[in-house]
């Protein structure tokens, strides 16, 4: 693997199915290398609020025999207080890791090439890598395989969207993308996710129309219409993607055992309802739980490598 992860377009097929072995270890057994990262720090800079990321890496960090030590926007003030480059020289004097939730992602990107350590992208306005490792390391848990597995993604094409894209296109899952006329994934990624997954043997679709999208798809998978930082566009966005949300009319078009997945937070009576949120067929809650699991291989793998 590369020093740091702040894309999925940086991994290969084989790193991805690699943490993913690991990541079988990990679950099965929580106190599986208790002591792999002992005497190691993690810094986790963020710049956006959090649940699930923070507490996954805080947990993570300790179950592997770390530390961990979370800096709120206030008290690093990324970019404002001193430079990104001089906040990554001087955190590698003192850390072993980094993890960074921000907003432009050229952040992420100045933080790895100023830092001597890992930098782990927890979030930026393109991509969310951790959120699709564990997304996907949760469709093979419950689907088995990725081979002719379909998944569909309606709503915003966000930074989530952008990691699913990559992920699936490494990993040969075919994904059909369903979002209103404006809010389109980013064409660069599309255009790289549909030449990846040319040779993984997949298709990418984008559908405008959202029940196209769902028929014969195996995992139906949503995210916020406004995401963090993009509160002052919630109402327009509201009126936007009204057709987009996956309700029981979408349920009803799609096969009996489809997966619904949501990153979380769920912004629940907007782009899913009640009724599918808490179905049997929502799998929201292993997505969030295998954001550990996942996390925990990715810290091994980035983490113990100079002492390897
Ligand atoms: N899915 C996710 O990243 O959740 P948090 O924003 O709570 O970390
Ligand atoms: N797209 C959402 C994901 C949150 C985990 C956001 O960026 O706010």
């Amino acid at each position: 693997m590369t020093k740091d992860l702040v894309s999925i377009k940086d991994l290969s097929k084989a790193e991805i199915e690699e943490l993913f072995k690991l990541t079988d270890q990990l679950k099965k057994n929580k106190n599986k290398f208790s002591e792999v990262l002992a005497g190691k720090t993690l810094a986790l800079i963020f710049q956006k609020p959090s649940n699930r990321t923070r507490v996954s890496f805080e947990v993570g960090m300790f179950q592997l025999g770390g530390n961990s030590l979370y800096l709120a926007p206030n008290e690093i003030n990324l970019g404002v207080r001193e430079s990104i480059a001089d906040v990554a020289k001087t955190l590698s004097r003192y850390v072993d890791g980094i993890v960074l939730r921000t907003f432009e992602h050229k952040n992420c990107l100045e933080m790895a090439k100023g830092a001597g350590i890992p930098v782990i992208n927890g979030l930026s306005d393109f991509s969310h890598p951790c959120q699709a490792l564990a997304d996907l390391y949760t469709v093979k848990e419950k689907l088995k395989t990725f081979k002719g597995v379909t998944l569909a993604y309606v709503g915003d094409g966000n930074n989530v969207c952008n990691s699913l894209l990559f992920i699936c296109a490494k990993l040969g899952v075919n994904m059909n993308v369903s979002s209103p006329k404006g809010y389109e994934p980013d064409s660069t990624v599309l255009k790289d996710a549909k030449v990846i997954a040319k040779t993984a043997g997949s298709l990418i679709n984008l559908l405008s129309d959202p029940l196209l999208a769902v028929k014969n798809a195996d995992v139906i998978y949503t995210d916020v219409w406004a995401s963090m930082g993009q509160e002052e566009e919630a109402k327009e966005r509201k009126e936007a993607f009204k057709d987009f949300q996956v309700n029981k009319d979408l349920m009803k078009l799609a096969k009996k055992d489809v997966l619904i997945m949501h990153c979380l937070p769920a912004h629940r009576g907007e782009e899913i309802t009640d009724d599918v949120l808490d179905s049997r067929n929502a799998v929201v809650f292993d997505q969030a739980e295998n954001r550990l699991h996942v996390q925990k291989a990715i810290l091994i793998r980035l983490l113990n490598n100079r002492c390897q």
